[in-house]
């Protein structure tokens, strides 16, 4: 239909539209209901109308914790450089919409970076620090006392997490549920490592106890999206195994881990925890260049791991444990249940505004299907319950990223002039930080959206005959984290799986991609990972093997029944054992 019959039918001039943008809806052209365009137009509230039960700081007007930093187990207060911390969430005002201000962060310089560094160095003390020597049931124990202690500080955490990234108060609770519970599951999988590594082995008269011990000083940085999990699932599994850690906390997202330092202060022996906040060039590069960093912990992405791995003087003494970009296409066969590939297709690309890593970024559908499937996807996702983020149900939000908008708009914008339309009526709709999830299709490889990963609310739909083609696209993308198949063709998809378990690290059937449960291994090929997470893939990746032999003699036998008997030795032990 005619983009100019469209407004008409509802009854809509265009410049009734302004500021809300608007969407070039070619093909597909549903009805945009005036309620969608005004709620838009009046997504963000004034200042009085914000619920104070889930405001960040309720009795002082703006959050005061950014100034605190942690070095060597103490909390310091800044003095310096700072900047303010602004939620996606505007407010109306006199001036028209502002972001809201939540408080204010430090920019920590190099100077503190390096003081970082040197407490984590002498915790380490060339692993003779009291960490990487305490025994495993304390280090435990410690872990298990900064879980319950998180638990203490949930409220504000969450609140803070919620405001600071837009995500949905629901998923921040379950972000922050979620990481607990990776706590708990780490202590119980190292005391199951410790137990493996307590049995002595015998081969060839040689009598040995094999076990995992730390690496050294492990530089950890999170991303935006997840700023409390997926710091935690490198920081805490590098504790846990006896490594002290430097953390430089992300861009966006640091204060909801400000509530936190005081357990960390209060767990962990000085030293062995240092959190720091500040820009990138003047925190992290300065620590990689000192050549003392072990292991590289970070998750972000793949342009900014190889600078960080680059800056490391002594490659061959890094080890880089990094989840990076992925562009995770789903694949709808002619079988498929279109209800349920529409359903899990939404969820898995929309999910928190698309901004994860494991986010279905592209959909190939089978061409005798890709009609039908549009039409049901659009309705689907026009149906997406929007608003701010601590409203009930909310699906789409704000999204935190000054840019993010702007970025989702200029990719629809390449596909459309290419041939594409944006097929739901909502879609493309934005207000300040606000974008409401565009559905784009026939996306072909001559557009951005092909092959750029979006992080955001943008799915592109792209058509295929053959299964090869879709094939093809994967070997020749940079990345390779995960697909997932949508059939119920034993015939057709048993050797599609046979052939992408060579390209992507999980294939998931009649599923979205996703990282969890907690428990699987989580990685990807090419740009898309180095190393593997998973609660107990993360111990090892924090560890390496060390083993302590003795000839199975009289002699040996006896030295070693002394040091267990004596515990004198935290290494040789059966602590665990029974
Ligand atoms: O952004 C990447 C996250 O690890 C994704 O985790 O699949 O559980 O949302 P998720």
């Amino acid at each position: 239909m005619p983009f100019e019959r469209w407004f008409k039918r509802d009854k809509l001039r265009a410049s009734e539209l302004s500021p809300i943008d608007i969407p070039k809806v070619r093909k597909y052209s549903f009805v945009m209901t005036q309620e969608i365009r005004k709620k838009i137009e009046a997504l963000f509230p004034c200042e009085k109308d914000i619920p104070r039960e889930i405001d960040f700081a309720p009795s002082c007007g703006t959050y005061e914790g950014g100034m605190t930093y942690l070095i060597d187990g103490e909390l310091r207060a800044w003095s310096g450089r700072t900047s303010e911390v602004l939620s996606p969430v505007c407010i109306n005002t006199d001036r028209g919409l502002v972001r809201r201000k939540i408080g204010m962060e430090a920019r920590l310089t190099t100077g503190e970076a390096i003081s970082a560094l040197d407490a984590a160095e002498r915790a380490w003390d060339h692993g003779r620090g009291v960490w990487p020597v305490m025994r495993v049931q304390e280090r435990a124990e410690r872990l298990s006392a900064f879980a319950a202690m998180m638990r203490s500080v949930r409220d504000q955490s969450v609140r803070l997490l919620m405001w600071e990234t837009g995500k949905s108060l629901s998923d921040s609770e379950k972000e922050f549920d979620r990481t607990v519970q990776y706590i708990t599951d780490t202590v119980e999988a190292l005391k199951e490592t410790d137990r493996a590594g307590a049995r002595f082995s015998s081969n060839s008269g040689v009598l040995a106890q094999i076990r995992r011990s730390p690496l050294g000083v492990v530089l950890s940085m999170g991303p935006f999206n997840y700023p409390l999990n997926e710091t935690f699932t490198t920081l805490i599994p590098a504790l846990a195994m006896g490594n002290t850690a430097v953390v430089k906390l992300p861009r966006y997202g640091s204060l909801c881990q400000i509530p936190l330092l005081h357990a960390f202060k209060e767990c962990f022996p000085g030293g062995v925890v240092n959190i720091i906040n500040g820009d990138g060039r003047d925190v992290a590069g300065p620590i990689m260049e000192s050549g003392k960093v072990a292991a590289l912990a970070f998750i972000g992405s793949s342009r900014a791991a190889n600078i960080l791995k680059k800056q490391h003087p002594m490659p061959n003494r890094l080890r880089c444990i990094l989840g990076l970009d992925a562009k995770n296409p789903g694949i709808i066969l002619p079988d498929a249940d279109i209800d349920l590939a529409v359903k899990e297709c939404v969820t898995g690309a929309l999910s928190f505004n698309g901004q994860r890593c494991t986010a279905l970024k592209i959909l190939f559908v089978h061409r005798s299907i890709a009609d039908a499937f549009v039409k049901r996807l659009s309705d689907s996702v026009d149906a997406l319950p929007f608003g701010l983020p601590w409203e009930k149900g909310v699906r789409i939000t704000p999204l935190p990223e000054p840019g993010a908008p702007d970025k989702m708009r200029s990719l629809v914008d390449d596909a459309v002039k290419k041939g594409a339309s944006i097929c739901n009526s909502n879609g493309g709709m934005s207000n300040e930080s606000f974008y409401f999830p565009a559905v784009v299709y026939p996306v072909t490889s001559d557009m951005q959206l092909y092959t750029v990963e979006q992080f955001g609310p943008v799915m592109p739909v792209a058509v295929f005959d053959n299964e090869h083609e879709v094939f093809d696209y994967i070997v020749s993308s940079n990345f390779g984290q995960q697909a997932s198949i949508f059939s119920r063709d034993p015939k057709r998809v048993g050797p599609l799986i046979d052939v992408l378990a060579n390209q992507v690290c999980r294939i998931n059937l009649n599923a979205q991609c996703q990282r969890g449960p907690d428990v699987y291994p989580f990685t990807g090929r090419k740009d898309s990972a180095e190393g593997t997470l998973s609660v107990s893939d993360a111990l090892r990746c924090f560890s390496i093997r060390s083993m302590v032999a003795a000839p199975e003699s009289d002699a040996g036998k006896e030295l070693l029944r002394e040091i267990l008997h004596e515990r004198s030795s935290s290494f040789v032990n059966t602590d665990y054992l029974f």
